[in-house]
């Protein structure tokens, strides 16, 4: 088609109610050419535009069904390249803003796991003992890792099944990028607090001791969230000091402490489900993002259900909050010219051993 892009300046200025008018004109002329899927963290004025929405396994899961020509996807890169790799060759992944990007995943990089790798060898032999699993918040390149070296993906809705799997296989696991869900998927499985370990990357051999590895039975990456870390267990006495009949529900990236107070823990798809289908009247202190807790307020309101935000600060995930109305009008704009912007691709190389890995997922969960 002729034509130049349409350049993103344009939009910039664009008040959000003008954008959301153009969002809904530019996505009737597409029809079924595109397909927009949104995490739950989406702010409501991009959430509302949703054909789809999910956790990370639901969205992984509707990005390998989906039949648009575009997937447009409003949450952070890993989750675009996750649709790009599970999606046709003939399908397009988008995402309308590409600072959107997940601070924990960033923790972890090719070269530093590469490393670690080598680092164990020096102790056992990695690829007989040790199961690489990595939470899909994390780049093609580490699940491309995963899908070479035996390991496998999870997300905060399969983590213990997932280990279960790597388990029947390798006597260890080395799980990336997140300690937290490491950590708690562990326990859950009954594993000691002192069979799992923190591998710093920073340090050499992880500043662990050829004992401690030979120990071990998870060896957790020295990730976390910035965001779910803001939750304290001092939140959660507060509450139930307040409120005795109050529930805790956290995600599972929240800290050890955090998850063991909390009276549910699981990903953002369980924590909505769970409390929409509580009894009417009950009271709820949520741990995760704040755009999800808003709105769930908002929507079990009616009902005389309460939700409160766990943390006394304004706590969102920053990244999540790149794609705007503005960022969502541009990419769908451009989509109706015929026009491309912010294409997620994946090197082929990478996607087929990613694809390996996220496939073992898909068949475990
Ligand atoms: P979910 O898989 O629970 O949606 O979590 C993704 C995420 O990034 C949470 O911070
Ligand atoms: Fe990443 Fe945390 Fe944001 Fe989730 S909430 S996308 S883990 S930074």
């Amino acid at each position: 088609m002729q034509g130049a892009v349409i350049q993103f300046d344009r939009f910039n200025t664009l008040a959000d109610r003008e954008a959301g008018q153009r969002i809904r004109a530019a996505k009737e002329k597409l029809g079924k050419d595109v397909a927009l899927l949104c995490h739950h963290y989406q702010r409501a004025d991009v959430y509302e535009h949703a054909d789809l929405t999910g956790d990370s396994l639901k969205l992984s899961r509707l990005a390998g069904e989906a039949q648009a020509r575009y997937i447009v996807f409003c949450g952070v890169h890993f989750m675009a390249e996750v649709a790009d790799i599970l999606s046709r060759p003939e399908q397009i992944s988008i995402l309308p803003d590409l600072a959107a990007g997940c601070s924990m995943a960033d923790m972890a990089n090719l070269a530093k796991v590469e490393r670690a790798w080598r680092e164990l060898a020096g102790v056992l032999e990695p690829d007989e003992k040790i199961t690489p699993v990595t939470y899909i918040n994390s780049a093609a390149d580490l699940k491309a890792f995963c899908g070479a070296h035996g390991g496998i993906v999870c997300t905060s809705s399969n983590a213990p099944k997932i280990l279960d799997w790597a388990f029947a296989r390798r006597e260890k696991v080395l799980f990336f990028p997140d300690q937290h869900l490491g950590r708690w998927s562990g326990h859950q499985m009954g594993i000691p607090l002192d069979e799992m370990v923190v591998w710093n990357p920073d340090l050499e051999q992880g500043g662990l001791t050829r004992e401690q590895i030979e120990k071990a039975r998870i060896i957790l990456w020295h990730g976390y969230c910035s965001v779910h870390q803001m939750f304290q267990p001092r939140d959660i006495l507060k509450f139930r000091n307040q409120h005795p009949d109050g529930i805790v529900i956290s995600h599972p990236e929240c800290s050890f402490e955090v998850c063991r107070q909390s009276d549910h823990v699981g990903s953002t798809e369980y924590i909505l489900k769970t409390v929409k289908a509580a009894p009417p009247g009950t009271r709820w202190l949520v741990g995760t993002e704040l755009n999800l807790v808003e709105r769930l307020a908002r929507e079990v309101a009616y009902e005389g259900k309460h939700v409160q935000f766990m943390a006394q600060t304004i706590c969102m995930c920053s990244t999540m909050q790149r794609i705007d109305p503005q960022h969502l009008a541009w990419t769908l704009e451009n989509l109706v010219l015929g026009k491309v912007v912010n294409q997620i691709k994946v090197p082929e190389h990478e996607a087929a051993l990613a694809r390996v890995a996220l496939e073992r997922m898909l068949a475990v969960s």
